[in-house]
């Protein structure tokens, strides 16, 4: 039977399964990965050339940083993997969305929930909770969405027509779960007005519930969730099952084992007791493990056809991904052991791990997925331009390698210049020398990003023109029929 990439989901698909709600989804995608990524670049301009701050409080770096970081975890993250859960489970269960209203409402109350956090977090009003920004009233909103959310995920599971349930769904599952739980105990907070509400915990409490979500942020949603993205689009693209079933249960059941006691790593030296940082330190070396175990799931189902590596570019942002997913989780157990984190932390070096891991894992992840699915949502033979996907990936690349490098130097430095003493035990640097320092890497960054954007831009245009390309007249033939289906069975 042919796999190749011209093996679209059949034409009734529409019929079939609520497909409109997942283009829309995966539209917004890109539309919100092109504003926060923009954003992104802007805030790294401002650390470069801080005129750029224009003596403006709502254009200043402290406001715009969290909209970047919410619209580019929440707003591209989050309409990416609404769009590719709703189509796995419903390719995977063979069954159309359970209660599909409700599906259509998270989508317009996602959004709802995005313009007004694009709205609020400029104006200034924040809980101060890093990626837990957002003021009670639109806490609410994102607790009623995503309890919808599960309903329609969880009911489609319930009535699916298959006997097995897909390790992707594993993943999301879980991932809806626990944020689920995260959200809500983490923003638990006394409204002292309509906009403004303090946490309920204090001191330590406060931080050690702070990190407990943002650790598991980390691990739930930028990392399982897109995990389950990986095991259907990876088999999917290079048209064979997974390298090993077997592998990817265990990977699943060590990886959500393992994630919830890590969160520790982000307090170390702090007044959290010591024992809970020595926790999370050996939880984090722990970790390495099973992230490493589905990285070499996923590349191994390339094993037999590397080729395809030269000749695909979709297939090279997942790999691509996968590298970065490796990279940042061994960078991610290093910088837990404490003899490190005490030259890391607060330091470029941390911010440099999180973009490995978001425009390298993240990022490339779900562009590669978004080029996997979009013709087959569309209903077309491939994408527009393959010459197009290269470009983007070189983009993609460069900006991604030129943006950790760079804060690698500026980090590393910046941690060993704070640290320096003069024999008579004064410090060698003043903090003045270290901002200095940093002004080159920073432009770097800046470019990085610049690159980076461009590449979504690219994106945007290939989509386009992918939309508005004819649709063949029978892409359901006998020999690719439902091979997606094949090429993801367990
Ligand atoms: C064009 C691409 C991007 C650029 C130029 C960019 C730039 C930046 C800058 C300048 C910061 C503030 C760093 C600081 O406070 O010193 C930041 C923070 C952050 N960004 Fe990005 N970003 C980009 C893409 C992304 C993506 C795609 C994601 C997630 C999927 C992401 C997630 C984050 C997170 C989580 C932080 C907070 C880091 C921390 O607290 O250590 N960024 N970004
Ligand atoms: C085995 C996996 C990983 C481990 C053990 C790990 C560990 C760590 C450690 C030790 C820090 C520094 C904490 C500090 O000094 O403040 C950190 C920060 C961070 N990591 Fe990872 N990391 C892992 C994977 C990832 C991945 C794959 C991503 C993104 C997709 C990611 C995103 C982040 C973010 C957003 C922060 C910054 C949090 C903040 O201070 O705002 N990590 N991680």
């Amino acid at each position: 039977m042919s796999l190749s990439n011209s093996a679209v989901a059949p034409l009734s698909i529409d019929h079939e399964y609520e497909i409109t709600l997942v283009r829309l989804f995966t539209l917004m995608a890109v539309f919100w990965g092109i504003v926060g990524m923009s954003v992104g670049v802007f805030i790294a301009s401002q650390l470069a050339w801080p005129f750029l701050n224009f003596d403006t409080s709502w254009l200043s770096f402290g406001r715009l940083r969290p909209l970047h970081t919410n619209a580019v975890i929440f707003a591209f993250g989050g309409s990416a993997l609404f769009a590719t859960s709703y189509y796995i489970v419903q390719r995977t269960c063979k069954t159309r969305l359970f209660a599909p209203y409700l599906a259509w409402f998270t989508f317009w109350g996602w959004q709802a929930i995005i313009v007004a956090a694009v709205i609020t977090l400029p104006l200034g009003l924040t809980s101060a909770k890093e990626y837990a920004e957002l003021e009670m009233p639109i806490d609410i909103a994102i607790t009623v969405v995503w309890v919808c959310y599960a309903i329609v995920f969880f009911g489609t599971l319930i009535k699916r027509q298959t006997s097995h349930i897909y390790v992707a769904n594993w993943f999301f599952a879980a991932f809806i779960i626990t944020i689920a739980l995260l959200h809500i105990v983490n923003n638990l907070a006394v409204p002292v007005s309509m906009w403004k509400s303090y946490s309920l915990y204090g001191g330590a409490t406060d931080a050690m519930v702070q990190w407990w979500y943002g650790h598991n942020a980390v691990g739930f949603y930028l990392t399982a969730a897109f995990l389950g993205m990986m095991y259907y689009f990876i088999p999917v693209q290079i048209g064979r099952p997974v390298y090993s079933y077997r592998l990817s249960i265990v990977h699943f059941w060590a990886l959500i084992a393992s994630y919830m006691w890590a969160g520790g790593h982000h307090l170390h030296y702090s007044a959290l007791p010591d024992w809970t940082q020595s926790l999370g330190m050996v939880f984090s070396l722990i970790l390495f493990a099973p992230s490493w175990g589905g990285m070499i799931n996923g590349v191994m189902t390339l094993s037999g056809s590397w080729d395809k590596l030269r000749t695909d570019p979709i297939i090279r942002f997942l790999i691509v991904a996968l590298s970065f997913y490796a990279m940042s989780t061994f960078e991610g157990p290093m910088l837990s052991i404490k003899a490190v984190n005490a030259i890391s932390h607060n330091t470029d070096w941390t911010v440099g791990h999180v973009h490995s891991g978001a425009l390298g894992w993240v990022g490339m992840i779900t562009i590669g997925s978004i080029y996997v699915l979009l013709p087959r949502i569309y209903q077309k033979s491939k994408m527009y331009s393959t010459n197009l996907i290269t470009v983007h990936f070189w983009l993609a690349t460069t900006g991604t390698v030129l943006y950790i490098v760079a804060l690698w130097i500026s980090g590393i430095a910046q941690g060993m210049m704070w640290r320096a003493t003069n024999p008579d035990g004064t410090l060698s640097y003043d903090f003045v020398q270290t901002v200095v320092m940093s002004h080159i890497p920073y432009v770097v960054r800046a470019l990085g990003g610049a690159l980076y954007v461009t590449g979504m831009f690219v994106m945007a245009y290939n989509c386009y023109k992918t939309i508005k390309m004819p649709s063949p007249e029978a892409l359901e033939t006998p020999e690719n029929a439902d091979a997606d289906s094949v090429a993801v069975q367990a």
